[in-house]
């Protein structure tokens, strides 16, 4: 397996990519933000992106977005192929492109929304931290994103305060201040996750009904 900081020679793996992260989210059933060819090219081209590649075979795929004028960057888009799930691929994709992110932008948090308990162990393992949606950037059009998503009705309804995604921020300045815990509470964030949806969910069923 290969992983690269991917680049223009790679743009024949932008609708590949943009296929497995639609077909992923019609699977798990989740809201996603939804991402043209085009857009992936920009992140190959502009050296934003880390790509999997199994030979010539896309496998995996990750990109830094940049919000609030450098001050924070996200990085977002995961994908493994299903093809290549439950081998640690996802950490090691994670592990890069927080890497290059650092490199690239060593002043700015580092922050991601996620739905996905995978995500939230990875991202906990690198130092990231649940936080409060008004922890992270404010900048609109990273909120815009989520207009795609299916429960962006949700966001919208609670003046983008919170979600059913969970914050999570690396905030390289306030690292010494943090202890060192290792281990992430999947059952803590499972009940977190199923009271949200309760709350959320069925406020958007009652609505719906009236
Ligand atoms: C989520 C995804 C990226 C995981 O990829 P992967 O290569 O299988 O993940 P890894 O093998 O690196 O696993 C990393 C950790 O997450 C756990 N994990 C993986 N898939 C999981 C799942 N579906 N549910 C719960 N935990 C999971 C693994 O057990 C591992 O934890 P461990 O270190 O405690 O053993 C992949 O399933 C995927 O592309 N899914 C669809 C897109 C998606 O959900 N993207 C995230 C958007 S927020």
């Amino acid at each position: 397996m290969n992983l690269i900081v991917a680049n223009e020679s790679h743009f024949k793996y932008a609708q590949d990519i943009c296929d497995t992260i639609a077909e992923s989210a019609k699977v798990r059933g989740t809201g996603i933000a939804k991402r043209t060819p085009e857009y992936i090219q920009r992140k190959l081209s502009n050296g934003n992106a880390v790509l999997a590649l199994d030979g010539d075979k896309f496998a995996g795929f990750c990109y830094i977005e940049v919000w609030g004028h450098e001050k924070f960057v996200a990085n977002s888009g995961l994908i493994v192929h299903p093809d290549y799930r439950g081998q640690g691929l996802a950490k090691s994709i994670k592990a890069k492109i927080f890497e290059l992110s650092r490199k690239k932008f060593p002043d700015a948090k580092i922050f991601g929304i996620t739905t996905g308990l995978a995500v939230m162990k990875i991202n906990y393992e690198l130092g990231y931290k649940p936080v409060t949606f008004s922890e992270l950037t404010d900048d609109p059009e990273f909120w815009k994103g989520c207009q795609t998503c299916k429960n962006f009705d949700i966001l919208t309804r609670t003046e983008q305060k919170m979600c059913l995604c969970t914050g999570m921020l690396y905030d390289a300045n306030n690292k010494k201040k943090t202890v060192e815990v290792k281990e992430v509470n999947s059952k803590a964030f499972t009940r977190l996750k199923s009271i949200k949806e309760n709350l959320f969910l069925r406020k958007k069923e009652e609505k719906s009904k009236s």
